[in-house]
């Protein structure tokens, strides 16, 4: 679709397109997961390894998902080595929720260069709206209401922007956040974010989120665009990859369930980061191009039972968080 724009320099394995920040910098439109769960640092670089040579070139890490050290060791390697130019590779990562105050940001990032042996990386997200205590483990249900700091959203959204100046970065965004925190820290900023990654499959939409995210320039990267199937820590549902709906219009156009929730991402105009670590499912998530999806298809899958993995629970409660309830933090799925 007319949002897409071709990569500069793509692999010659498969065409990915890619997206326009609003720094004018072009950002592909399928970026690989590297949050990890069960698998061991080797693993996790072999996992990096086989994602460049099947083609992946945006990766979508966090200080959280602990990968950047192994991310680092590889890239140093394919970097020093020349098999690719620093600006061949889009390298997303995020703020960790204790570090989210303003003191905090330009030492968080510049400990993620180090990990990830890198100068700059493309993209830097504010993971969550929120601030909580370092050491905190995150949990899945409520966390205790002594987990919680005070949170200057503005201040911190201020040194993301010294951090662009600094070279350390050459965009930034934020991630997990409503249309109404957006317009928290847009209100004064110097740069408008490039980028806020929300959980969005084909249960779970935000019309209102996508269009306010339009309005302000912002481009909206999927998480868990396949409903996060097979997640072992707690965030999980095969109601997308089990989806009769889906099935039907993936025999339809002769693609995998996968593939079809992935363009329907694509086709609403984001970015999608997605995970596997079976080779060819990887090759098949990035194999989604030059084709869509037609009317009736998007008909159909706006019947899908609606749901949302990433419902905030774990940041509400009624006297330390920021937030008193998910409509604080959240557009909702269904307006
Ligand atoms: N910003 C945030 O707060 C946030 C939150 C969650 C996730 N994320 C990002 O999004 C990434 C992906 O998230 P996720 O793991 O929750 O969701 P996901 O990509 O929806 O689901 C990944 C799971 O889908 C399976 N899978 C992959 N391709 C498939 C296909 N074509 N057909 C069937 N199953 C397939 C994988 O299993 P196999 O390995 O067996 O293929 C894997 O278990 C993370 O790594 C992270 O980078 C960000």
């Amino acid at each position: 679709m007319s949002s897409f724009l071709r990569f500069s320099r793509m692999t010659n394995l498969v065409e990915v397109q890619s997206l326009k920040l609003n720094t004018g910098a072009l950002m592909p439109a399928i970026a690989l997961g590297m949050s990890a769960r069960e698998e061991t640092p080797e693993e996790t670089k072999a996992y990096f390894r086989k994602a460049l040579e099947i083609g992946y070139r945006h990766f979508d890490t966090a200080s959280v998902y602990r990968t950047e050290p192994m991310m680092g060791e590889v890239l140093e390697d394919v970097l020093n080595s020349g098999t690719f130019k620093r600006e061949e590779l889009f390298i997303t990562t995020k703020l960790s929720p204790a570090q989210t105050h303003a003191d905090d940001v330009i030492p968080a990032l510049r400990e993620s260069l180090s990990n990830l042996r890198l100068e700059y990386v493309d993209l830097y997200l504010i993971h969550f709206p929120v601030r909580i205590k370092p050491g905190t483990k995150l949990s899945y249900g409520p966390l205790s209401e002594d987990a919680f700091l005070p949170l200057d959203l503005v201040g911190v959204w201020k040194a993301l922007e010294q951090c662009v100046e600094l070279g350390l970065t050459r965009a930034i965004g934020v991630s997990n956040f409503g249309s109404r925190l957006l317009g928290v820290i847009t209100a004064d900023a110097k740069i408008i974010p490039a980028v806020n990654q929300v959980e969005m499959h084909p249960g779970c939409l935000q019309p209102r989120l996508l269009d306010a995210c339009k309005q302000m320039g912002i481009k909206v990267m999927a998480f868990s665009a396949l409903g996060s199937p097979k997640y072992s820590t707690g965030f999980t549902s095969n109601a997308v990859i089990d989806s009769p709906i889906l099935k039907e219009i993936a025999e339809k156009h002769g693609k995998s369930v996968g593939q079809v929730a992935l363009r329907w991402s694509l086709d609403h105009g984001v970015c999608v980061v997605v995970k596997s670590s079976n080779p060819s499912r990887m090759a098949q998530n990035l194999n989604v191009f030059g084709w869509s999806l037609d009317e009736d298809d998007h008909t159909k899958i706006a019947t899908m039972p609606r749901f949302r993995l990433h419902d905030g629970t774990y940041w509400i409660n009624q006297t330390t968080s920021p937030y008193r309830s998910p409509k604080d933090l959240y557009d909702c799925w269904s307006d």
